[in-house]
């Protein structure tokens, strides 16, 4: 008889393929050719191109390229629908979802098959993660829809959204997209990617199969410029997952279009191992982090850091591990890797990994099929932290490491790339991990696990990631805006005049840099008047320059993102204090410079604000996620940065604190220019500040023209988010301008805000990023 040691030696996996037979019927049941999904019926096919399988080359449908026509009734279809399925309550639509959800589990065999013949991915992979994640998310949102009207009464749906997803995860995309938006009441029009509509299209059968109503959810099919039509078109909201370069293009295509916006993009994540860690669930761990859909995930531990000491066991352990990785069929349920999604794809890879001249490769030592799309496990160590492979998403089986010595190393080492999508790292040391996970720059951390995914805990970027988040609570912010009826702004402008000083002493205001008062760069001044021609004082035209300067303070003040709530709700309550001693003269001062009786009730919500952002500043928590998997997710608040504001003009006083006090309050640093109308409140603000114990550079303050001064903040790398609520349309620029590092963006899009309301909650929240940190927990 054989000892267990004997039988795991001479083990070899047999083949075991899944069946096709029934993905392929299907696929002849429909024609093998498909039109598009609109307005509850599949169109004709029209001319279009073929959808193939990348493991063997063969054509599985054809697929019609949709014309602008075809965008435009997908449209008109989807804008007919919306009204009445939003008024259809909640629970009506929960349970539309929860029949999709149903359906897709009664049919989860043929997506996963269908999934693994178009995308390549390992029936492993398709039948345990994406469908079963996809279906997960109905579900959890079947859920937010049944809540929606108790537990978000504020919120209504965004109208019609345009859904641009990519070709890695095909339906699980496609889920994290239609889910959260038909519950919220929105319905959609999406395209998938050219490689991978097959499963979209299935679930286009299933909505017909649940009786969803006509409109809500459509679905056309085509390349790029199907995508450019729908960015194009008439609705309310495009969500996007695919490429940081295609994600900054659409940027800037709907700049000042009013179109909300979300961006899934690119990383380089990285993935810390420490010399305590346990190495072989480490390496385990790394499997699933590049090797996983053969490495073609926005969120994949591609670059390996690993900390020295162990270093060289640890790479031993992995080559020998990569050595057994099975790639082949991925159809074959014993198979690790599958086929990369396309040609182009292998080609790129192919092209980038040949490109580099830096490191040592090593490539498994596994039999390659020669036809197909097959690529094999790689692993470039040595690199350096600027060689082209360690900043480039590389979107492919391919791995990269370097080493670190210390914590702080590595995480300088983490942070060292223009994304910001998600980290992994591993230590059996608690204190360690959670010393580490705040300090990386992504939106997700996974702490001794990788890849991790749930509908209950939100998933995105930061830097040039994206920006919104899918899943969890955060999530339906995406899908949702307040309710109520909003005003065009009209433009402010401040009185002219020639008339004596008003006061005795005519006085220039500098501006606010840094906790200091400091002389405008280009030496400009305005004249502010009253309503009679007065002469109220002067203030500088802030240029270029000083927005640099203010933006370089702002940045320095890194530490104040680091006190405690409790400190920066003191620091909120004293500005308050402050304010109130000086209460008449504040209010005569706006009264003056506005012309109108609006200033006592200016400073008195102004000091509202300031109180009410004090009171939250150590009360707007994260949450903690229960997730199906033995973890739980901690959803913290972290501050966004660096934020740039154009206050707003017709507001004074209001404007600026409304703006500033809960910005700060959640630890952000601010770069405000003043009502360009009336600008004095905000200088006379600078002695309020002076006096309350803030320290420099937290609040920073320019006056002049917002035109001028727009497009600086806006391009500027180290801001972080730009608002604008000046009456001076600047929302295109603005928004166009903050493609360079793809900033979060706020912008009026000339519509009236009403001031005199507190809008607290959608300041913290814009003031806020949440970072999800995945830490084992419970049985
Ligand atoms: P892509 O960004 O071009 O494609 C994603 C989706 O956008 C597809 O549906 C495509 O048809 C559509 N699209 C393309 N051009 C568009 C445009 N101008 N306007 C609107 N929609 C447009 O990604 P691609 O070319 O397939 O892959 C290239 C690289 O992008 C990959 O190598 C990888 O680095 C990255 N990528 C990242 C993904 C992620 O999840 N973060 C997903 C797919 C690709």
């Amino acid at each position: 008889t054989l000892t267990v040691k004997e039988i795991f030696e001479t083990m070899d996996y047999g083949p075991a393929p899944e069946s096709a037979a029934d993905a392929l019927a299907w696929l002849v049941d429909q024609g093998a050719r498909f039109g598009h999904f609109i307005n509850g019926e599949f169109t004709a096919p029209g001319d279009g191109f073929d959808s193939k399988n990348p493991a063997t080359g063969e054509v599985l449908a054809t697929l019609s390229q949709a014309t602008q026509s075809d965008v435009d009734s997908a449209v008109d279809a989807a804008r007919k629908a919306q009204a009445k399925w939003s008024a259809a309550g909640g629970a009506a639509r929960a349970r539309y979802l929860y029949a999709i959800a149903r359906l897709m589990q009664k049919h989860a065999r043929l997506f996963a098959v269908l999934e693994t013949l178009d995308n390549g991915k390992p029936i492993r992979e398709s039948r345990d993660i994406d469908v079963p994640l996809a279906q997960r998310h109905f579900y959890y949102h079947a859920g937010m829809a049944q809540l929606m009207e108790s537990e978000l009464p504020d919120r209504e749906a965004l109208g019609v959204c345009g859904q641009i997803i990519p070709w890695n995860f095909p339906l699980l995309m496609l889920a994290w997209k239609v889910a959260p938006a038909i519950a919220m009441g929105n319905t959609v029009v999406l395209k998938p990617a050219e490689y991978t509509s097959l499963t979209a299209l299935l679930f286009a059968d299933i909505c017909r199969q649940a009786g969803l109503p006509k409109g809500v959810v459509n679905i056309v099919t085509g390349d790029g410029a199907v995508g450019e039509m729908i960015v194009g078109a008439d609705v309310d909201k495009i969500a996007f997952t695919g490429s940081t370069a295609v994600g900054r293009r659409i940027r800037e295509a709907t700049a000042g279009s009013g179109k909300a916006l979300t961006l899934e993009l690119g990383g380089k994540s990285p993935y810390i191992v420490f010399d305590d860690a346990d190495i072989d669930s480490a390496i385990e761990g790394l499997v699933d982090a590049i090797w996983f859909n053969q490495g073609q995930v926005c969120c994949a531990g591609s670059r390996l850091l690993v900390q020295e000491g162990i270093a060289e066991r640890f790479h031993a352990k992995l080559r020998a591990r990569m050595d057994k990785l099975r790639i082949g069929n991925p159809l074959d349920k014993s198979i690790d890797v599958g086929a990369i999604v396309d040609p182009v794809q292998l080609t790129t890879i192919s092209e980038m990994v040949a490109a580099n001249t830096a490191g040592r490769m090593h490539q498994a030592q596994v039999a390659v099929p020669e036809r197909g799309c097959f690529y094999p496990p790689t692993l470039i160590e040595g690199l350096a932290p600027s060689d082209a492979l360690m900043q480039e998403e590389i979107f492919g089986p391919v791995l990269v490491s370097t080493t670190f010595r210390t914590p702080s190393e590595a995480v300088e080492l983490a942070n060292n790339t223009r994304y910001g999508l998600a980290a992994t790292l591993w230590t059996e040391n608690v204190n360690l991990a959670l010393d580490i996970a705040p300090k990386l720059v992504a939106g997700v951390v996974w702490v001794n696990a990788t890849n991790l995914f749930d509908a209950a805990a939100g998933f995105g970027g930061t830097r040039e990631s994206g920006f919104g988040r899918e899943g969890g609570w955060e999530g339906l912010s995406a899908y949702t805006k307040p309710k109520g009826k909003t005003k065009a702004l009209e433009k402010v402008t401040g009185f002219s005049g020639d008339g004596a000083p008003v006061d005795a002493v005519d006085r220039t205001a500098k501006f606010y840099v840094g906790g200091k008062q400091t002389r405008p760069d280009g030496g400009y001044s305005k004249a502010i008047h009253s309503k009679s021609g007065g002469l109220l004082g002067h203030v500088g035209l802030g240029n270029r320059k000083d927005v640099r300067n203010a933006v370089e303070a702002a940045a320095g003040a890194k530490a104040w993102s680091k006190t405690t709530g409790h400190l920066r709700a003191q620091i909120l309550y004293y500005i308050g204090e402050n304010l109130s001693a000086r209460a008449g003269e504040f209010a005569d001062r706006i009264d003056r410079m506005t012309g109108k009786s609006q200033g006592a009730q200016e400073v008195e919500a102004s000091i509202q604000r300031l109180f009410t952002a004090a009171a939250w500043a150590d009360k707007y928590d994260g949450q903690a996620h229960g997730v199906p998997i033995r973890g739980v997710a901690l959803a913290m608040k972290e501050p966004v940065g660096v934020i740039g504001a154009l206050c707003a003009d017709e507001a004074p006083l209001l404007g600026l604190v409304s703006v500033m006090a809960p910005a700060i309050a959640m630890g952000n640093r601010v770069v405000l220019a003043a009502s360009e109308a009336y600008p004095l409140s905000a200088t006379d603000f600078y002695q309020v500040l002076e006096t309350s114990d803030l320290p420099g550079g937290v609040v920073n303050i320019l006056t002049g023209r917002h035109a001028e001064m727009a497009s600086p903040l806006a391009s500027h790398l180290n801001v972080d988010a730009v608002w604008s609520f000046s009456s001076s349309d600047l929302s295109a620029m603005i928004e166009e301008a903050s493609a360079g590092n793809l900033k979060r963006t706020w912008v009026n899009n000339g519509l009236a805000m009403d001031w005199s309301a507190d809008h607290s909650r959608r300041f913290l929240e814009a003031a806020t990023e949440v970072k999800n940190i995945w830490i084992p927990y419970g049985e």
